[in-house]
């Protein structure tokens, strides 16, 4: 998709569609109300007839109106005038984008001039809009012969006048597609995603990117590297595990370190997962797809950051030769794991995949794992629930998380926890008995992120949606490490 400032008077824009918002009971804004006086009140009847509130999910289409140069009008539902907050905004930008979308139009024109106010900020804005028009636009067709009405929008143009709109735009289309990315792979089935199609993944973002250099490990040299317990997952797959390094490096500073869990899928092992619902489980690779994600777009966006993605990437299945209940792996740090439930995979693939990242000498290291049925037991579906060992990165994780709309919350992960992983045969268990699953998980984790800067994110909740009407990866937390990553560069 095309984007484009044109801040040219909106009656004169031949466009297929021009898009007004109406503020909700019918309001007009200013912007709007010259579009009404054109086009000789049309809109103000439709506005004000009563027949909708013009909440953020209401819409009118009008056809042929007089007076402008645009084919169709789309009255959109803009919410309450008074405090325009960025999330209403960003829902309006969502729900216009899907009104455009349903019609046969190439070319839509925005003009949203009247929504630039207090709480929000027009290159915010503009870049919103950018990135709700690309995941509207996204599709799910790998796996259907009939792939249904193509997507007809071309380009979008936008009336928001201000310093940096364009670079705005570009920079919000680049994280919807990096959302639309993840979403794609997360929602691939397990018998497509496998690990070794994870890697490939990683040699054509290299193809594509030329300053990413990415180097992808077979289980003999993660043998040779001691790495028992990501090693100890795939023990019982016929699918061999990978562990995947991509590196982009656009500035001199210590890496970045993204961390994703790749199991692309979760059968719980010997500790078999019960059926229902087991399907969900090809999602267990979200983590991985967001750092293929975030990876891509600060390669696409040429951000100056020095950033590593890795993806620990394998398949928990049972079997003659899989991992049993009692049995006991020796991780690449050389500490030992008794393994009581091979159901909880995610933190053993992690760990070693930790160790193996200290000799990048991190700056900080951020893992984006589905990790815990608990997290969404306390959070459901809206939160990415956040640990770790270093409260100044957690924190500017939260804060970008509010500025993006894709937020976290943080856990306590006081030392009392540590000693529910104690085990005695090894120098840890895999699992923390039934409470504080979450936590537990993130202490495991702890052990293994002494030697730099750590935070954790649980997305159990937050990566797909479970509903089968909308079931499907929702690509976050890409628009959450994405904000991480250009913060990191107005820091310099
Ligand atoms: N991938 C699951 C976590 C999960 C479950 C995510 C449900 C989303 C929905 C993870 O590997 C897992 O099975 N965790 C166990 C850990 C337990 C055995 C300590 C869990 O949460 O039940
Ligand atoms: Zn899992
Ligand atoms: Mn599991």
């Amino acid at each position: 998709m095309q984007y484009r400032v044109n801040t040219e008077n909106v009656m004169e824009i031949a466009t297929d569609c021009l898009v007004v918002p109406v503020w909700q009971g019918g309001e007009l804004g200013e912007q709007a109300g010259a579009v009404d006086a054109a086009t000789g009140g049309a809109l103000g009847r439709i506005a004000g007839s009563g027949d909708q509130r013009w909440k953020i999910s209401d819409r009118h289409l009008l056809h042929g109106p007089s007076g402008c140069a645009a084919q169709r009008i789309l009255l959109a539902g803009a919410g309450k005038q008074d405090g325009l907050s960025a999330g209403e905004a960003a829902k309006f930008c969502a729900s216009a984008a899907k009104g455009v979308l349903a019609g046969n139009i190439a070319h839509a024109h925005f003009a949203l001039a009247d929504l630039v106010t207090g709480n929000v900020d027009a290159a915010w804005l503009a870049a919103r809009l950018a990135q709700e028009s690309e995941t509207a636009a996204y599709r799910y067709v790998a796996t259907r012969s009939d792939p249904g009405r193509p997507v007809v929008l071309e380009s979008v143009s936008v009336s928001i006048a201000g310093r940096k709109i364009r670079q705005a735009l570009v920079r919000g289309a680049a994280i919807g597609a990096a959302v639309n990315r993840a979403r794609q792979l997360g929602n691939l089935p397990g018998n497509v995603c496998t690990p070794e199609y994870l890697a490939d993944q990683a040699r054509q973002l290299a193809k594509e990117f030329g300053k990413l250099e990415v180097e992808v490990l077979d289980e003999a040299q993660m043998r040779e590297l001691g790495m028992g317990c990501l090693l100890s997952v795939a023990a019982g797959s016929a699918e061999e595990a990978r562990l995947i390094v991509m590196h982009y490096q656009a500035s001199d500073n210590r890496p970045t370190v993204l961390l994703g869990k790749g199991i692309t899928f979760d059968t719980g092992g010997i500790s078999l997962k019960p059926g229902l619902a087991m399907d969900e489980m090809k999602f267990d690779m979200c983590g991985a797809a967001s750092v293929f994600g975030a990876v891509s777009c600060a390669a696409e966006l040429e951000l100056p950051v020095n950033l590593i993605g890795m993806v620990a990437a394998a398949e928990n299945m049972p079997g003659s030769k899989a991992t049993k209940p009692g049995d006991i792996v020796t991780s690449m740090s050389g500490k030992t794991v008794e393994i009581l439930n091979t159901d909880a995979e995610g933190r053993l693939v992690l760990c070693d995949a930790m160790t193996y990242a200290e000799r990048f000498q991190p700056a900080r290291l951020i893992d984006i794992a589905t990790l815990t049925g608990a997290a969404v037991a306390a959070f459901g579906h809206h939160a990415n629930v956040m640990l770790g060992n270093d409260q100044e990165l957690l924190d500017q994780l939260l804060q970008c998380g509010q500025d993006c709309l894709d937020r976290a919350w943080q856990l306590p992960l006081w030392d009392e926890y540590q000693k529910q992983l104690g085990s005695n045969f090894a120098d840890m268990a895999n699992i923390g008995g039934k409470l504080a699953g979450t936590i537990t998980a993130a202490c495991f984790l702890s052990r293994y992120a002494g030697k730099f800067p750590w935070a954790h994110l649980d997305i159990a909740g937050s990566a797909w949606h479970p509903a089968a009407a909308r079931k499907g990866a929702t690509g976050r937390p890409v628009p959450l490490l994405v904000e991480y990553l250009l913060s990191l560069v107005d820091e310099g």
